[in-house]
């Protein structure tokens, strides 16, 4: 029988599709003996295109289905879209805890930059909320934000190495140096706020000027959770025999998911279950 008091944490990670994965992999390389619930609304993605009230919506439902019907003990809201503009309203909804991906983004940048000055690529709706501006602001940065939509569905079409991608990247790269000198910043860091761009990290290094740290807000996010989770992580840890855990579920095609979520998370997803969150 297992004993309750070294059992695996469930550990309940959340995206509106596949680009939280990159969060999965972090999390898992820093607590393997966990068991991982994982959630792709992509029947429902892009939320990055989206209003407030429809994502904090699709984001709570989410949430929802996570802590109540696969007993998650904590959520990681692995979207930067949904935590930017829905932490409080799944925090209301659940009583478990949940860790957002844009404060631990905003403590790296802080820790990465010398100059105080940040960039911040993401979507549309998490720049149009200011959640990372307001992040930065209260660790004492000055942060300008850019939304690069085309750069999602780019990733999902697989274009991930291709110089169509790397162009779209060197222009908007380009329009936001120009306006971070308009506004007399001198940005030294450059923050991934798009769960999606971890893909693209090896063209985007290429095209920022040489020197700019680039901070990838999965691992960021993997570190904080790594801190909040500690005590259960440590419980979880006498249990040596105890291996990963993964259950991925998903809004629409299946298929579609093990073929590409694979390339997220770095090695198979294994089987993906279908799930009815509603429309
Ligand atoms: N997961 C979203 C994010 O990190 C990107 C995809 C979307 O727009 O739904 O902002």
């Amino acid at each position: 029988m297992s004993n309750p008091a070294v059992s695996a944490p469930t550990i309940g990670v959340f995206d509106s599709g596949f680009g939280g994965l990159t969060v999965l992999r972090a999390l898992i390389e820093r607590l393997p003996r966990a068991r991982y619930a994982f959630l792709g609304d992509t029947a429902r993605l892009p939320y990055g295109s989206k209003s407030r009230r429809t994502i904090a919506r699709y984001a709570v439902e989410s949430a929802q289905f996570l802590a109540h019907e696969q007993g998650a003990e904590f959520l990681v809201i692995a979207c930067n879209t949904a935590s930017a503009l829905a932490l409080d309203a799944i925090q209301q909804a659940v009583s478990v805890p949940v860790l957002g991906v844009i404060e631990p983004g905003a403590s790296a940048a802080r820790d990465a930059s010398r100059t105080g000055d940040v960039l911040v690529i993401a979507t549309d709706a998490t720049v149009q909320s200011h959640a990372y501006a307001a992040a930065c602001h209260t660790l004492g940065l000055r942060a300008l934000e850019k939304a690069c939509p085309l750069l999602v569905p780019l990733v999902e079409e697989g274009w991930t190495d291709h110089p169509v991608t790397a162009e779209v990247i060197r222009i908007y790269l380009d329009e936001l140096s120009a306006d971070a000198a308009a506004h007399g910043l001198h940005a030294d860091t450059l923050v991934l706020g798009c769960t999606h761009y971890p893909l693209l990290r090896p063209l985007i290094e290429q095209a920022v000027p040489a020197g700019m740290r680039v901070i990838d807000s999965a691992e960021s996010a993997a570190d904080a959770a790594v801190r909040l989770f500690n005590g259960r992580a440590a419980a979880s840890a006498a249990s040596a025999a105890q291996p990963t855990e993964i259950l991925c579920f998903a809004t629409d095609s299946v298929e579609k998911f093990e073929r590409l979520g694979s390339r997220f998370l770095g090695r198979p997803v294994g089987r993906v279950e279908l799930v009815d969150l509603g429309g």
